[in-house]
């Protein structure tokens, strides 16, 4: 798990993606008429194959091993993106107990690039259930994002977690304008250089790295260009080697032990169990679980090497763009993770 966290560190540049979008009519307007506008025809719609009947086809009746007591729908399924390639992408989809008509809808999509929503969003951060160490049952997540909105949880692109296509060189081809085509939004990793500088002075801030190594760093390094001289790399190198092995997306959790024994899990989202992954893993590969959940009878993975080909170096302008298309939007950053630790919007 650690060596698939350190291979993300380095080569992969994406991260947790929200889109709160607020059930107000004027979002709504405001969001078509921007989606509208930026799919010219050279941006061809998504070719979403024909729905009828599949929000029945895709209820969850229930998840094997969950708790008693569940007070809401749950759908899941796949969405045909591209037909002629046979291109589908996997979600699920959790409403809200009690307001599911009112409450707004938020779409989540987990980064990496090619990390899956329903393992990492769904069962480790923000959805309703949490699985247990038995790697076969679940339980509640009581502070789950769902108790006040319906929550899609969108694997994408295809090739990641569930979702896949039937062209194999799909997965070579992946890069944003295809991620944002078939799911209709992009990346949301913000600017390649405040975020590649940020990382180290949040190392800093936190004294996981020396001041001699950060000041190195600060004079040696252009993040701009990401043209890095060998005196720069000398001294990422020893930024490498001071921090040390840490959980980087939360450098104060404890480190996952596999070989030790494992403890029953607690019931509740406040103890979190570095080893999740190993148990979230085993749960979406028992066969039970992927016939309850509508998919093909695969073996999951919590990341996919997908081939990336395309990105913007950043999406400032096109925040811009959204804010001044007067959309709200809500960008956020986590204390203890340190890829979101470029301090550009609160
Ligand atoms: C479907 O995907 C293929 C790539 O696999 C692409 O060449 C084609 O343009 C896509 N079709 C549509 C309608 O988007
Ligand atoms: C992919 O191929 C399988 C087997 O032919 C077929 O059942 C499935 O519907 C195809 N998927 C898509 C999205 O077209
Ligand atoms: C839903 O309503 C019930 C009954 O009023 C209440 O006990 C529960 O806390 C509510 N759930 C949420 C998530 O607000
Ligand atoms: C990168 O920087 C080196 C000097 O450190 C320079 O020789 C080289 O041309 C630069 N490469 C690019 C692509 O700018
Ligand atoms: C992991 O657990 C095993 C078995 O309990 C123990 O021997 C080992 O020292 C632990 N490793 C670390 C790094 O804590
Ligand atoms: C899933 O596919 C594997 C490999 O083809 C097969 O061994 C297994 O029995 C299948 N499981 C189910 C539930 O169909």
């Amino acid at each position: 798990m650690k060596a698939l966290q350190f291979i993300c560190v380095l080569f992969c540049f994406q991260h947790l993606a929200f889109f709160p979008i607020a059930s107000t009519a004027n979002q709504i307007d405001y969001l078509n008429k921007l989606i509208t506008k930026s799919r010219k025809s050279e941006n061809p719609p998504a070719n979403v194959g024909n729905q009828l009947g599949m929000m029945e086809a895709d209820k969850i009746d229930f998840l094997p091993g969950q708790p008693q007591g569940v007070d809401f729908d749950q759908y899941a399924g796949y969405v045909t993106v591209n037909q002629t390639a046979g291109r589908a992408l996997f979600y699920y989809f959790v409403e809200s107990p009690n307001n599911s008509l009112t409450d707004p809808l938020v779409l989540w999509l987990n980064g990496g690039p090619g990390c899956s929503s329903l393992g990492y969003g769904a069962m480790e951060e923000l959805g309703p259930f949490r699985v247990n160490s038995d790697g076969k049952t679940l339980f509640r997540n009581e502070y789950s994002w769902n108790n006040v909105a319906n929550v899609i949880f969108l694997e994408s692109p295809a090739g990641v977690g569930f979702s896949y296509s039937n062209t194999s060189s799909d997965y070579k081809t992946v890069g944003d304008q295809r991620t944002a085509e078939d799911s209709y939004i992009g990346n949301p990793y913000i600017d390649d250089s405040t975020t590649g500088k940020g990382i180290y002075d949040y190392y800093w801030t936190h004294a996981l790295i020396s001041d001699e190594t950060h000041a190195g760093i600060t004079r040696h390094c252009d993040f701009v260009s990401g043209n890095f001289s060998r005196t720069c790399k000398l001294y990422r190198n020893q930024a490498f080697v001071e921090h040390e092995k840490l959980d980087l997306y939360d450098i104060y959790a404890p480190l996952c032990n596999s070989s030790a024994p494992k403890t029953p899990s607690p019931g509740s989202v406040n103890n979190f169990d570095p080893c999740s992954n190993i148990y979230v893993a085993s749960y979406l590969n028992l066969p039970e679980v992927q016939k309850a959940l509508h998919t093909r009878n695969t073996t999951w993975s919590r990341c996919s090497n997908v081939g990336w080909t395309d990105r913007p170096s950043t999406i400032l302008p096109t925040i811009k763009q959204l804010i001044d298309s007067g959309l709200r939007l809500w960008v956020y950053r986590t204390l203890a993770d340190m890829w979101l630790s470029t301090k550009v919007w609160y």
